[in-house]
């Protein structure tokens, strides 16, 4: 038999530690407040955590702006509380994943730091500098992920250095040996400490055209002009023969968030050795018709296109990743929680679609990363104000929304829909005045709720919460681990699809709106088969009855 990766059975809980549990009393989540809720993370049952960054950062950008690589930041704890969290999870056997933001600095990282003091720094190769045409502000037209130019202009000094995101975050300049081989290093540290694999945080940008060519028209972004160069895959060969990828079994996935399923494939081609999965915004069709043209599309709250969303899982499961299929999600910190845009929140339906998006979804081949607050089905924190949110295209968005007409309040609801703070609210874990994330004052905005906590779930047999872990046991069956896929053509608001291997077979049915549905199944199918299930459904002479956003499991064996 095939060798199977260790990271093939890996079902993911995503941790963002700033929000996720606070020791010290200072307001921000940190490792020892990690360490705390262990038995929660391990009595979920998943078997890997991934941990957004947790090193010494500028905390411009949430610690993806690195100061130093092989330091945690003092923020979050210690070094010897890391070294604690490691091995507390390894007890469990819980594998670790670290984010890896290898394609910017900080401009306070000594690196940058000390390549602005002398145009002749050996570290000026580590970053990518221009000039400027006498007539023109900025070496090119690029614009910044962040907003405004990809260009800052170097104090007292005639060049700029680039930056596809933030202008304090220089991107780093990986046609350098020298920094690529400083990187690998840093990943050895890590490797070393017990880390088994890494997010490569926006890698499909190492590859920068140094020619800095115009982008088509007025200005247009850095980003798109530069993501997935050529030279990605020498660079990543070489980083992964220097960390022993393979022989260490580290697992690489990738953050590619414009990747289709043809580059997800061509990236996590094992023969390529780039990286094993990739993480991908594609997944999240839009319907885009009713969508104001005269406003940025950034911000807009646009609904679900169930129709292409198959089209596009059912490429991803063909393509996504040979070996244990894609990376499945719903949510994460860069983007609103799911169940506002895919199920529905009203009381009604609230519990029902949470459980029937992570059975839609996590059931699938792949491998589930399930984003911390997700499995207590919490929802997004709303700001009364744009100028909290820590997101520059934000105030743009709302300056223009409002030149064209739109109301305050219409802008907020777009607003507090589509940012990603608004996934970055503290978790939820007791309904107390401060959620029973901390003693001080939370760093973030939060909401505080009855039932939508973990303590008032933890009562209640069919809670969201243990839903969850019924649903990581039943994934962790060598059926929903390795069988075969095939999706069930369904009308549109239906998503269906069966799991075989050997003579087991597995029917998954879900709706996706908020009628109830009947289908015929055929009789080869009976109530006694239902292996999991959300509320209000039945089957009866092989007719399956859904309940508004219903989910129902069926195994034979
Ligand atoms: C990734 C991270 C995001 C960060 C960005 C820049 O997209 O997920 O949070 O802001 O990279 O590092
Ligand atoms: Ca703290």
């Amino acid at each position: 038999m095939r060798h199977r990766k260790w990271w093939e059975d890996a079902i993911i809980y995503q941790i963002y530690p700033r929000s996720f549990k606070d020791s010290n009393g200072d307001g921000i989540g940190d490792i020892n407040g990690i360490i705390e809720k262990l038995d929660y993370i391990e009595s979920l049952g998943v078997n890997t955590v991934w941990i957004n960054p947790m090193i010494l950062s500028n905390q411009q950008d949430n610690g993806y702006d690195v100061i130093n690589y092989t330091k945690v930041d003092p923020l979050f704890g210690t070094e010897e509380d890391g070294e604690r969290l490691i091995k507390e999870l390894k007890n469990r056997g819980i594998k670790i994943i670290f984010d890896f933001p290898l394609n910017h600095t900080s401009d306070q990282h000594p690196w940058f730091k000390t390549a602005l003091k002398s145009k002749d720094s050996p570290y000026r190769d580590y970053y990518l500098w221009a000039e400027a045409e006498e007539d023109r502000p900025y070496p090119n037209n690029w614009t910044a992920g962040f907003g405004g130019s990809a260009w800052s202009r170097v104090l007292n000094e005639d060049q700029y250095y680039l930056h596809l995101f933030m202008h304090s975050m220089p991107d780093l300049n990986w046609s350098h040996a020298p920094l690529r081989q400083e990187m690998a290093e840093v990943l050895n540290y890590w490797i070393e400490k017990g880390i088994d694999g890494f997010r490569l945080d926006a890698f499909i940008y190492m590859d920068i055209d140094q020619d800095f060519p115009e982008y088509p028209g007025e200005k247009g972004p850095g980003q798109e002009m530069n993501e997935h160069g050529n030279n990605i895959k020498d660079y990543l060969n070489e980083m992964n023969q220097a960390i022993s990828h393979h022989e260490k079994e580290v697992f690489l996935v990738g953050e590619a968030t414009s990747a289709d399923a043809d580059l997800t494939q061509w990236y996590t081609d094992q023969e390529n050795d780039m990286v094993d999965k990739i993480i991908t915004l594609q997944y999240f069709p839009e319907n885009k018709e009713g969508m104001d043209r005269s406003v940025p599309e950034s911000n807009q709250h646009l609904p679900l296109d169930p129709k292409k969303f198959k089209k596009v899982q059912k490429e991803f499961q063909e393509k996504g990743g040979a070996d244990g299929g894609p990376i499945l999600f719903w949510s994460n910190h860069d983007m609103p929680r799911s169940p506002h845009k895919y199920g529905n929140m009203a009381t009604e339906h609230r519990d029902n679609s949470a459980k029937m998006m992570a059975t839609l979804l996590y059931l699938q081949k792949g491998i589930p990363i399930i984003y911390n607050g997700e499995e207590i089905g919490m929802k997004n924190v709303a700001f009364g104000d744009p100028g909290n949110i820590a997101d520059s295209g934000v105030m743009q968005f709302y300056q223009e929304a409002h030149q064209a007409g739109w109301k305050h309040k219409n802008i907020m609801h777009h607003i507090n829909l589509t940012a990603r703070d608004v996934s970055r609210g503290i978790m939820q874990w007791e309904d107390s005045e401060k959620v029973g994330f901390t003693d001080g004052v939370p760093w973030m905005l939060y909401n505080r709720e009855s039932t939508y906590n973990v303590k008032d779930q933890e009562k209640d047999e069919d809670s969201i919460l243990n839903f969850h872990r019924k649903l990581i046991e039943l994934k962790k069956t060598e059926l929903f681990q390795h069988g075969a896929y095939e999706m069930r053509e369904t009308e549109e608001t239906l998503y269906a699809y069966e799991r075989t291997l050997d003579a087991q077979k597995a029917l998954v049915y879900c709706n996706f709106s908020d009628k109830a549905e009947t289908i015929d199944i055929g009789k080869e199918w009976h109530a006694q088969q239902i292996a999991l299930q959300n509320a209000g459904n039945g089957l009866e002479d092989g007719k399956l009855r859904l309940s508004p956003y219903g989910a129902v499991v069926l195994v034979k064996k």
